[in-house]
C-alpha cells in the first residue's frame, strides 16, 4: 500500500488558522481570564485553546477519576474507532488532518427553553474544566483508561433549560464528506449520531471533553468536542459534536440503526450480555496482555445501576 506523507508545502490553505481566528482566540483567553473563570478553569483553558502541546498541571481532579494506570498517550492517539476517518484502528491518526475543527460551532435544538447556535468558545466559556480519569471499555473488548479533560454534561444540559417534553438527548457529528474521506462511504448512515436517557444524561459521570491528558483533544480522539460516557460501551461516546438537541422520542444512534440485533440503544457495558458474535465476559487492556474480568457497568455501578432498576437489561441491551 502506498502511504503519502505529508511535507509541509502540502499544507493547504484551508488548514492554517486564519489570523482573525487567532486573535478572536487571543482575545476570548483574555476576557474569560478577566471575566473571573475558576481557576482551574482559568490555567486551564488557555493552554487547552492557544497551546496545544503544553501540559496541564493545574487541572482540578473529579472525585470519579480511577487511580488505575494510565494507558499510554501513544495508544490512545494511535489505537482508535473513528470511522469519519476510515475503519482500521490506524486510520484516525493517520487521516486526522482531515477534520477541520476551526471555526467550529454547536447548535443546540428541540425541546428546550434556550436553543440556538454558539461559537466553540461561548459553548465551553462558562464551564470549569476538570481531569476525569475514566476506563473506556469498547464493544469489540479491549478497554483504556484515559485522562480526559472537560466537564459535566449536566451543567451543560441545564444550561439550555430542557423543558418537561425532553425525555431524551440527541448528538450529531459533524458532516463533511468533502474533507472526512470515510464518510464518502456508506459503512454507516452519515452523519454518526448517539443518544441517551435524559436521566442518564444528567447523572455527574457523563461529560463532555475537550482534551485528554492536558492537552487539546486529538483529532482523532474527536476533537473539539466529545461525549464520554464511562458506564457504556466505547461507541455511545459520540465525536466532534455539531448538535445536541432534545426529544420527546427515543432518538436514533448510529450502531443500533445500523446493526440492531448487534449494538442496542442502551448499551450498557454488561458482561452477562454476549454480543451475538462473542463473548463480553472479559477484556484486554490496551498495554497489558492478561485479560482481565469485564465489570458490569465497565465498574461504575454504583452510581449509575439505579438508572434501570426494575428493566430487563438483557431485553434493554
Ligand atoms: N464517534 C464518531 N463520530 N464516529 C465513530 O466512528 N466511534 C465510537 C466512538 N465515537 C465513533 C465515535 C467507538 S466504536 C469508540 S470505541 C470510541 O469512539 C473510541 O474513542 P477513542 O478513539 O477516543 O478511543
Amino acid at each position: 500500500m502506498l502511504i503519502k506523507i505529508q511535507s509541509a508545502a502540502d499544507v493547504q490553505p484551508s488548514e492554517i488558522t486564519p489570523e482573525s481566528i487567532y486573535q478572536k482566540r487571543r482575545d476570548f483567553l483574555r476576557n474569560s481570564i478577566g471575566i473571573g473563570l475558576s481557576l482551574a478553569a482559568a490555567g486551564a483553558f488557555s493552554p487547552l485553546l492557544a497551546k496545544p502541546d503544553l501540559k496541564l498541571n493545574q487541572l482540578v481532579k473529579s472525585k470519579y477519576s480511577t487511580d488505575e494506570k494510565q494507558t499510554d498517550f501513544k495508544d490512545i492517539t494511535s489505537y482508535n474507532n473513528f470511522y469519519e476517518l476510515g475503519t482500521s484502528k490506524k486510520d484516525p491518526s493517520r487521516y486526522a488532518h482531515e477534520l477541520k475543527t476551526e471555526p467550529w460551532s454547536v447548535t443546540i435544538a428541540g425541546e428546550c427553553e434556550k436553543p440556538g447556535k454558539l461559537t466553540l468558545e461561548d459553548f465551553i466559556k462558562p464551564h470549569a474544566l476538570e481531569e476525569r480519569i475514566y476506563r473506556l471499555r469498547c464493544v469489540e473488548g479491549w478497554s483504556m483508561v484515559i485522562p480526559w479533560v472537560g466537564f459535566s454534561l449536566a451543567d451543560v444540559l441545564k444550561r439550555f433549560q430542557p423543558t418537561s417534553k425532553a425525555k431524551y438527548v440527541a448528538f450529531e457529528t459533524l458532516f463533511d464528506p468533502k474533507n472526512l474521506h470515510g464518510q464518502r462511504r456508506r459503512v454507516l448512515d452519515w452523519p454518526y449520531v448517539e443518544g441517551l436517557r435524559m436521566d442518564e444524561a444528567m447523572n455527574p459521570l457523563a461529560m463532555l471533553a475537550v482534551g485528554l491528558y492536558g492537552q487539546v483533544l486529538p483529532n482523532q480522539n474527536g476533537a473539539p468536542l466529545r461525549l464520554v460516557v464511562p458506564w457504556k460501551y466505547g461507541f455511545k461516546s459520540i465525536k466532534s459534536i455539531v448538535k445536541i438537541s432534545f426529544s420527546e422520542k427515543q432518538p436514533p444512534a448510529t450502531w443500533n440503526v445500523s446493526q440492531p440485533s448487534e449494538y442496542g440503544f442502551y448499551s450498557n457495558v454488561n458482561p452477562a450480555v454476549p454480543h451475538p458474535r462473542w463473548s463480553q465476559k472479559r477484556e484486554r487492556r490496551i498495554g497489558e496482555f492478561r485479560k482481565r474480568k469485564t465489570l458490569p457497568f465497565n465498574g461504575y455501578g454504583e452510581q449509575v445501576a439505579s438508572l434501570y432498576s426494575g428493566m430487563d437489561l438483557k431485553k434493554y441491551f
